[in-house]
């Protein structure tokens, strides 16, 4: 690009995710958007997610409760106050409103100082934010499969793929931590920490109370830091519920000896509470250093003082906050489950998981090659054939670190696309329901455009609210 030799080495670099090719399906639904009416041969954006399941609810509260925004008659009184607020502490009733609820996510088990919440720019600014107050450009995180967007493009941080696969579920062993510690030390990295997110983004999946502690104990032994971004805690759906780090360290014995300097949670109100324009980050760290920087940091990307009391009008309503988190849940559960069994109709297996806003799709069965190096390459093409044929804008597992070619991320919209898609070798009555169930998943690659009567977008904004404009994933 002309003039950028004038810019600065961050400028230059291709470290942002826009310069990846995680966004060319990005930039493909840009240029061709999905409309059910004005362009029902779009590509439809499967590679957001966002959770919209719930927003009659909030949309509910905020009708009946005026009184939370400064620019309405009931708020207006307030307006004073918080217009003028400016404090990076954050408003005390927003601090205290956000460590209740976190406790409340948690099954009540914990609970969360207020003094030890910082505010960022979403779960993107904090995890940054974070990573700042760590590391230096160079030094290390590990991560098992994960979502990283952003996070090493201005920290100078890199990242080493912690091995995870098929064979036991994707879980994280310390067999596996132990062994990309080891790579990343022989080549002569100062690893820092190892990044979670748990529930897992891309797949869905919960750590268990032994595999925390082992983290714990991992992190402890190497004396590097844990990261644990929790930004889809409350998006859990099974019925042992969602286990967080703080929840062993609210269990720990007192003899346990894990220094609490190594733990740091990242959450956000994005996807739990569907509101990601609201840029609600938040960084809880145990460790007063890592606190005391990072509310500094945070004067670079403060939530508006607005946003922070609708927020604590909210969030200290109990009675709607208890409805919407098991509404919430429910209806998670309702639509994963429905969108799964109809993957499996045409053959598509997902990981079992009971958390997050989309599945982990196993297409390994269209890569044509076994070998490891070809079958990225294989990933990378099926992934452009239903980016620029099949028009869905999914995420390959390669671009959450996943080492294992053949997985993809889907939410759940667009099922019709996707029988069409796989069962297009079937014949002319593809589309019948008895025909789905009876063939399995064989299709080729070298396929030829497709058309389609009408998608089967399955959106809460199409079934709790009148169409939009711009069908994103919108829930799935
Ligand atoms: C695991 C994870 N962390 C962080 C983010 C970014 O969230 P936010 O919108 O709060 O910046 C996402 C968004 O998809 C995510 O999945």
């Amino acid at each position: 690009m002309d003039g950028l030799h004038l810019l600065s080495k961050v400028a230059r670099s291709c470290g942002h995710g826009e310069d990846s090719a995680y966004f060319d399906g990005w930039k493909a639904y840009d240029r061709n958007p999905y409309h059910p009416a004005r362009n029902p041969g779009g590509v439809i954006q499967m590679g957001l997610a966002e959770n919209q399941l719930s927003f009659d609810l909030i949309q509910e509260w905020v009708k009946e409760h005026p009184e939370a925004s400064i620019c309405t008659s009931q708020g207006a009184g307030a307006f004073g106050d918080v217009a003028a607020f400016q404090y990076y502490e954050g408003l005390p009733a927003f601090r205290n409103a956000i460590a209740k609820f976190m406790g409340r996510v948690r099954g009540g088990r914990v609970v969360f100082d207020a003094d030890r919440i910082v505010m960022s720019g979403g779960a993107t600014g904090a995890n940054e934010a974070i990573i700042f107050c760590l590391a230096d450009p160079g030094d290390v995180f590990l991560v098992p499969s994960l979502f990283d967007r952003d996070v090493r493009w201005r920290t100078g941080v890199k990242i080493i793929a912690v091995a995870c696969g098929s064979s036991n579920g994707f879980q994280i062993t310390t067999q596996a931590l132990e062994q990309s510690y080891r790579d990343a030390t022989a080549q002569g990295t100062n690893v820092k920490g190892l990044i979670l997110t748990n529930p897992s983004n891309p797949l869905g999946t919960l750590l268990d109370r032994q595999t925390l502690k082992d983290i714990l104990k991992f992190v402890n032994d190497k004396n590097i830091h844990l990261v644990c971004d929790e930004i889809y805690a409350a998006t859990a759906f099974s019925a042992a519920g969602f286990l967080s780090v703080a929840n062993i360290v609210e269990d720990m014995e007192p003899a346990a000896d894990i220094n609490l300097d190594l733990i740091h949670i990242v959450y956000s109100f994005s996807k739990d509470l569907g509101l990601p324009g609201f840029r609600i980050g938040v960084i809880y760290s145990y460790n007063d250093n890592v606190v005391t920087c990072a509310r500094r940091m945070s004067s670079f990307a403060l939530v508006s003082s607005q946003t922070q009391h609708f927020i604590a009008c909210m969030l200290s309503d109990d009675t709607f906050v208890d409805k919407f988190l098991r509404e919430s849940s429910k209806r998670l559960e309702a639509r994963h489950a429905k969108f799964t069994t109809g993957l499996m109709r045409v053959g598509i297996q997902c990981l079992k998981s009971s958390a997050g806003l989309f599945c982990w799709m196993d297409l390994r069965k269209l890569l044509d090659r076994n070998d490891k190096e070809c079958a990225e390459d294989d990933e990378a093409r099926l992934w452009r054939v239903i980016i620029d044929e099949v028009k869905l804008n999914v995420s390959p597992g390669s671009s959450f670190h996943c080492t294992e070619p053949g997985w993809f991320r889907t939410m759940e919209v667009a099922l019709k696309r996707i029988w069409a898609f796989v069962g297009r070798k079937i014949g002319p009555d593809v589309k019948t329901k008895k025909h789905r169930e009876n063939h399995v998943f064989t299709i080729s690659k070298s396929s030829k455009r497709l058309s389609f009567e009408d998608d089967n977008v399955l959106s809460p904004i199409l079934s709790h609210s009148p169409p939009s404009q711009m069908v994103h994933t919108s829930y799935f």
